[in-house]
């Protein structure tokens, strides 16, 4: 098949890197230094809706796959799907399910799905009634998205308080937190669940933990992933199961109910509390990044299959292959990350980290300088290996991060060592 990507981080370079493998031609609009090497990067903007459609029709491609949020929630497979292209993203309508909090959380109570408690706030008198509700360990939410920074985790009620109202009256995050929505906050592990969805059932993907915060042992500020494993061995057949028929079952049936056609991922993020069960925490509606990368290094089947019967609604028969060993992904990230961001530090070393065939480095933010390859800021590589176990894919993973440098990389040491055996 001819696919076509759009996006051009970790997420979409682990896509390229999986679909060009399983033997279709592919190409990404706009790409990266990465995906140039395995797929043609077309010239455009992920925001520029128009151009992605003009482009897809140029190409003549049997299917696109959209990588990021945004030009969903915008209604781009909406307008790819009007002038006839094949594609995997759900459309605008479904693709609140993350675009808004409130939307999402209303769909979770409405369908029975079991999630936090919780408050939409508009004003401060919402927020007071909130606060006085949810005692002292709250989530503030600005309502729209907000490039994965919207969430502000509290331990005290004042802290909880003043996030909602700098989100509501200053303007933080502007009208993405002109609703905010205020939850009980919820202890436990999390692990993220992606199904691939026809819009009459779902195939559930291999499991992945993120871990995101930006130091070792869970410490510092919240990023957007620094790593993941893939599976992580105490996420237990009995877990996903219950996953599936208190989760994703329910709302595959709200969705077919309510007249939304969701043919994408449905990407869970979900806690599992002290007794073992789960609890949702946010859909997402497009594939998680770094979950996606040791995910689909651990894809035996053609994923192009898959996405392509999910685009056509119809996902294909069977379930899909895994490889059975586990998958590592350490992210390296820029000086600052993630309250700042470092571009044009010179990297080196890719070339050696990739010298195992066990192991790929996706391009999350990279750039091709006078110099050779440089930083572009935010995530930067992420070094994903295979090994028999999360240990041994763990100490591949790191060894090819010990080949690479750039002034100012960041990451964690304990991806896939916290409670892995
Ligand atoms: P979200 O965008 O809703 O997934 O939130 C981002 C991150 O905030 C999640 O991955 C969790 O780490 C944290 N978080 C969100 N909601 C809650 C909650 N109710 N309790 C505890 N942590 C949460
Ligand atoms: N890894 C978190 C996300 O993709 O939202």
């Amino acid at each position: 098949m001819k696919i076509l990507v759009i996006g051009g981080g970790g997420r979409e370079h682990a896509l390229c890197w999986r679909l060009s493998r399983d033997g279709h031609t592919v190409s990404a609009l706009p790409g990266s230094v990465g995906i140039s090497s395995i797929a043609q990067c077309l010239p455009g903007s992920v925001d520029d809706l128009d151009g992605i459609v003009k482009s897809a029709q140029a190409s003549e491609v049997d299917l696109v796959v959209v990588g990021p949020e945004v030009p969903l929630v915008e209604g781009l497979a909406d307008q790819l799907r009007k002038a006839g292209i094949s594609t995997f993203g759900p459309g605008a309508e479904a693709a609140q399910l993350e675009g808004s909090k409130s939307y999402s959380k209303r769909f979770f109570a409405r369908h029975g799905i079991r999630s936090a408690r919780f408050f939409e706030c508009t004003n401060r008198a919402d927020v007071d009634s909130a606060v006085s509700a949810l005692g002292e360990r709250m989530v503030v939410k600005a309502d729209g998205l907000a490039a994965g920074k919207g969430v502000v985790v509290c331990s005290t009620s004042e802290q909880a308080r003043s996030a909602a109202i700098e989100m509501l009256e200053e303007g933080r995050f502007g009208e993405a937190g002109q609703t905010v929505v205020i939850e009980q906050r919820l202890e436990g592990r999390e692990l993220s669940v992606m199904a691939l969805c026809d819009g009459k059932r779902y195939e559930v993907l291999a499991q992945a933990e993120d871990h995101k915060a930006i130091y070792d042992g869970d410490a510092g500020p919240n990023t957007g992933g620094m790593g993941t494993v893939s599976p992580p061995s105490w996420a237990s057949d009995a877990l996903i199961t219950s996953v599936c028929r208190e989760i994703l079952d329910p709302t595959v049936a709200g969705l077919i109910a309510e007249g939304l056609d969701f043919r994408g991922v449905l990407y869970a993020g979900i806690m599992v509390d002290a007794e073992g069960q789960p609890w949702l925490l946010e859909y997402n509606v497009r594939f998680g990044d770094p979950e996606t990368q040791p995910v689909l290094m651990r894809m035996k089947s053609d994923l192009g299959d898959w996405l392509a019967g999910a685009a056509r609604g119809t996902l294909p028969e069977g379930s899909i292959d895994w490889d059975a060993r586990a998958a590592v992904c350490v992210v390296l990230a820029s000086a600052g990350y993630p309250l700042t961001s470092s571009k044009g530090d010179p990297i080196t070393g890719v070339a050696e980290a990739e010298a195992d065939e066990g192991t790929v480095v996706f391009h999350a933010g990279t750039a091709m300088g006078p110099h050779g390859l440089e930083t572009a800021g935010g995530r930067v590589l992420g070094v994903t290996s295979l090994g028999e176990n999360a240990r041994a894919a763990a100490a591949s993973a790191y060894e090819a991060v010990g080949h690479i440098t750039f002034p100012g990389m960041q990451f964690r040491r304990d991806i896939g060592s916290r409670g892995e055996s």
